[in-house]
């Protein structure tokens, strides 16, 4: 038998990404691919890439380079290292990235995944291939499964991917461009995923798409089912016990959605809804298609569906035209909702939207400036949050070993990390902690006597 070949992954960016690396791992497993954590001994390096801003897409030029070396120090010893690009910046750059950096020997988008093995095959007969096609086919019903070992070691909380692409085209962001146009996967498939990995010991399973909310895909009846309607089918596998959808636009955020924060019992308390501004001006400049009503609106009727409900968002300051006034906006929202979390990024103009081509670019100094300022309200929030949570006991479920000896770590509802004294058999299991201790954003908690079903539950606001 031949040696199996080792295979690096890299993922940058989001969820989806992470998602896509583990289904390119699965097909390439058949090939005699096993996954490696260390790229010096790799093979075959993968790259998977995100183009959202452009520091992401410059992080994977200054990683080609340490590739390049490795591939040339693997050359020496006469071995053969095939170094593969794939992802958005894929996508988006084609051919130019084997120009920028010639040791490439693969560029392939996020359609193409599927199709790997001949593609591998592409580079190796003819030095180098380039695939960003858009394929009718639906790359889901090609890529392989993993094997039950490999969901175990993957661990008890799984990402599934239920929609991708965008059709809403807001104006700073590249991915209707690099994900293309929506397409929502249907009802049986994703549950038949579920199940399998249910089957395998995951216990969590977080549903994701670039726009998830607006999923519409085919139901068991034929027709097309909302996003509600799906949690509700995933809800009834048994094994999974706890369910998280990302991420989601406001428009889309329905009344049948809103129920579902009601209704579902294994839906967690906590939402990503990314606003990205306060200000209705740079809201409409941005094709939101949404005002700071519109998501004010949204928000009370979530917090009254589910008064523990736990919101973290998306902004980006310095957008075309923000004025003080504007920013000023953004700070006021924040305040007036209270986020457990968010991320927020500087305007990136990203080439081919319309964002880039509008003419008051905001100076960079000014975008830092305000990014300093949005992060340290954000950050004021989060430890408010998080301190509300101090003697609170909540459900956790166990991931990992913690740092350590005898000690777990698991995720309370809201995603926070929690350390807890804890015996190895509640690996993979959920079970009620109290939390004693807030240190830098990470919780400890102690085993409650408490049974994890009547436990309290952490009221919203405040
Ligand atoms: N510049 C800065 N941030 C961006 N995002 C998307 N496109 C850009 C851009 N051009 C942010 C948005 C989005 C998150 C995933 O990345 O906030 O919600
Ligand atoms: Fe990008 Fe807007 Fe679509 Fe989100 S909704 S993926 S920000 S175009």
């Amino acid at each position: 038998m031949n040696e199996p070949r080792k295979l690096f992954v890299k993922s940058f960016g989001c969820q989806m990404n992470v998602y896509d690396s583990r289904r390119m791992a699965d097909t390439l497993a058949p090939q005699g691919y096993v996954e490696t954590s260390a790229p010096d001994d790799a093979d075959l390096v993968i790259l998977n890439t995100c183009h959202i801003r452009e520091k992401a897409a410059e992080k994977v030029y200054s990683e080609l380079g340490r590739v390049r070396r490795l591939k040339e120090a693997a050359a020496a010893e006469g071995r053969r290292v095939v170094i593969a690009v794939a992802g958005c910046v894929a996508q988006a750059e084609g051919k130019e990235i084997i120009r920028r950096a010639p040791a490439v020997d693969l560029v392939f988008g996020p359609q193409s995944y599927h199709r790997l093995p001949q593609l591998l095959a592409r580079a190796e007969r003819d030095g180098k291939a380039v695939d960003t096609e858009f394929p009718l086919d639906d790359k889901f019903d090609h890529l392989a499964a993993p094997s039950g070992a490999t969901i175990r070691m993957r661990g008890v909380s799984a990402f599934v991917t239920v929609q991708e692409g965008c059709d809403k085209f807001c104006t700073f962001c590249v991915v209707p461009y690099t994900r293309g146009s929506e397409v929502s996967r249907p009802v049986q498939k994703i549950v038949a995923e579920v199940e399998r990995l249910a089957d395998a010991g995951v216990r969590e399973v977080t549903l994701i798409g670039q726009n998830v909310n607006a999923y519409h895909g085919e139901g068991l009846n034929g027709r097309p089912q909302s996003l509600a309607q799906l949690l509700e089918e995933v809800s009834a596998i048994d094994g999974i016990d706890r369910l998280r959808y990302t991420t989601s636009h406001p428009r889309d955020m329905s009344d049948d959605l809103i129920a579902a924060h009601r209704d579902l019992r294994k839906l967690m308390p906590q939402l990503h809804l990314p606003v990205q501004s306060g200000s209705d001006r740079i809201l409409a400049a941005m094709n939101r298609r949404h005002t700071r009503a519109d998501y004010l609106d949204v928000v009370e009727k979530l917090r009254a569906a589910r008064t523990d409900l736990a919101l973290t968002s998306d902004f980006i300051v310095g957008f075309p035209g923000e004025s003080e006034e504007d920013f000023a906006a953004t700070l006021d929202l924040v305040s007036e909702i209270g986020f457990s979390g968010a991320f927020s990024f500087k305007y990136s103009a990203r080439p081919g939207t319309p964002g880039a081509e509008m003419s008051d670019q905001v100076d960079e100094d000014v975008k830092s400036e305000r990014l300093a300022r949005l992060q340290a309200e954000i950050d004021l929030q989060q430890q408010s949050f998080n301190n509300r949570c101090l003697g609170r006991s909540f459900e956790v479920l166990f991931e990992k070993p913690g740092r350590h000896a005898g000690q777990l770590v698991g995720r309370s509802p809201y995603l926070q990390p929690v350390q807890v004294t804890a015996p190895a058999s509640l690996l993979g299991e959920v079970a009620a902690v109290t939390i004693t201790e807030i240190a830098s954003n990470s919780l400890f908690g102690t085993l409650a006597q408490t049974p994890a079903r009547e436990l309290a539950v952490l009221g919203a606001g405040a």
